[in-house]
């Protein structure tokens, strides 16, 4: 079967000078958003319900229903409500973003003139991560290109809406884009992810009720503006619809960013839009859901759909829709240790369980991988992953200790053997192992 290529968000990728707003004005670019807030839609409560009642979920990881976190901005509080885009985009294995960004930056623009109107901000900052430079170049020029045209400013259109959006340059933090961390990088404080309760959409920027939405979630607003929630819903898989733009990386023929509507099969994805299996390998694994899931076996792979409830029956998550791809040479030691040296150094050190326990797995994988390790290591670095998990301020330790442990539990033998073997084993088993993981 071939899978239906999607069309709704990667539209106008491939499109002559996809980043003018000539052109996207020229596609029908902004008349959602000028229709919403000339009040064609009904009033802001009613997009809100549209979006609501579309199913739409969070793009961003957690998965959240947009619509539902929209309902719980509080009103009449006398202060001012922001939107947050969050452009930070550092999961490994994750690449879509940045796609919207380079390639139109108008849509997502048009996603935030709508959501600000619909949930009562005049102000919106998109947060993207320094190394975007291409992104951020257009991005800006588009808002340039917006305010000259009149659709951004005071009394747009002469609706009586006001909006001013500027971009916000991260570091390039990984934890940046934890949503509370995000707030605090913009108000030019350390980044430390904030405690929850209370949640942003009630207290986030500067105390104000904040709504921090990921890149393609915006994206997706315009179209559900533009043709309806019952339209959204009927698409893909019913208890998660949409189309997702999946980022594929890894061991696989064609990788890139390939946009589906939930629902088809993962295996279908592998074998057809990315060619299948480099060199003509046997799948080992995926990890699913960008870094921070639990990995799929290739057996697991084959029965599991893309979309959220059926990659959670296979027990992981679908997070940030990044697939990372292993072939049957893949180490399962070394591509463990690759991935905890990353979560290592991007912990941002406020919680002990957290800033001790990454890079003391890191130490431990180090031995296991070398062929110095010991037999009570594995259960060592299961019960460190029991004593992170859960217990910390933000999800960054939960999202290390899940592809530690289900890489642990269903490769376990590997990690035996190379404990058997002694140091020799280091030389013959990890063929693949430098390949790093997540990199298109
Ligand atoms: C360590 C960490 C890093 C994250 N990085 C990102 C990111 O780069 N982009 C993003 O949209 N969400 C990221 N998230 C999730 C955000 O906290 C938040 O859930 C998301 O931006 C909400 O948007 P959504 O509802 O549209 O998905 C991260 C979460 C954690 C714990
Ligand atoms: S879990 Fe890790 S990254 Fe998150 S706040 Fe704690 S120390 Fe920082």
């Amino acid at each position: 079967m071939t899978l239906p290529m999607g069309n709704i968000i990667s539209a106008r990728f491939g499109k002559d000078d996809s980043c003018a707003l000539k052109g996207y004005r020229a596609d029908g670019g902004y008349d959602a958003y000028l229709a919403a807030i000339h009040g064609k839609k009904g009033t802001p409560d009613d997009i809100t319900a549209m979006v609501k009642a579309s199913g739409l979920k969070g793009r961003g990881g957690a998965g959240f229903s947009t619509g539902m976190k929209w309902s719980f901005v509080p009103k009449n509080t006398g202060k001012p409500v922001y939107l947050c885009v969050n452009g930070d985009e550092s999961e490994p294995g994750t690449f879509k973003d940045r796609q919207i960004l380079e390639l139109d930056p108008h849509q997502l623009l048009e996603g935030v003139g709508i959501t600000c109107y619909a949930i009562g901000a005049h102000t919106a900052y998109v947060y993207l991560r320094c190394e975007f430079r291409d992104g951020i170049r257009k991005t800006e020029a588009a808002i340039k290109e917006a305010y000259a045209a009149g659709l951004f400013g005071k009394d747009i259109d002469g609706s009586g809406f006001d909006l001013d959006v500027h971009v916000h340059i991260g570091g390039g933090a990984y934890i940046c884009g934890e949503e509370t961390s995000l707030l605090n990088s913009i108000e030019g404080v350390r980044p430390y992810p904030r405690n929850k309760p209370p949640f942003p959409a009630v207290e986030g920027l500067w105390s104000c009720p904040t709504i921090i939405n990921n890149v393609e979630t915006i994206a997706n607003i315009p179209h559900i503006v533009k043709h309806g929630a019952e339209w959204h819903a009927k698409l893909g898989h019913p208890d998660d619809p949409g189309s997702r733009l999946w980022c594929v990386s890894g061991h696989v023929n064609t990788p890139g960013v390939f946009e589906i509507e939930t629902g088809y099969s993962l295996q279908e994805l592998i074998d057809g839009p990315c060619g299948g299996i480099r060199n003509g390998k046997r799948l080992k694994a995926i990890i699913p859901g960008g870094s921070s899931s639990k990995v799929l076996t290739a057996n697991e792979v084959e029965k599991t759909t893309m979309d959220t409830p059926g990659i959670r029956a296979m027990g992981s998550s679908l997070g940030s829709a990044g697939i990372i791809v292993l072939d049957e040479d893949t180490c399962m030691v070394q591509a463990n240790l690759n991935l905890m040296r990353f979560y290592a150094h991007e912990s941002c050190g406020q919680c002990t369980p957290c800033r001790e326990g990454t890079p003391w797995v890191v130490k431990i994988l180090e031995r296991v991988a070398s062929g110095h390790g010991r037999k009570a290591d594995l259960e060592l670095l299961l019960d460190i992953a029991h004593n992170m998990e859960g217990r910390t301020v933000c999800a960054l330790a939960d999202g290390a200790c899940w592809p530690l442990t289900s890489i642990i539990k269903k490769f376990r033998h590997e990690y035996e053997a190379k404990i058997q073997q002694g140091p020799e084993a280091d030389a013959g088993t990890t063929a693949g192992a430098s390949a790093p993981v997540g990199a298109a």
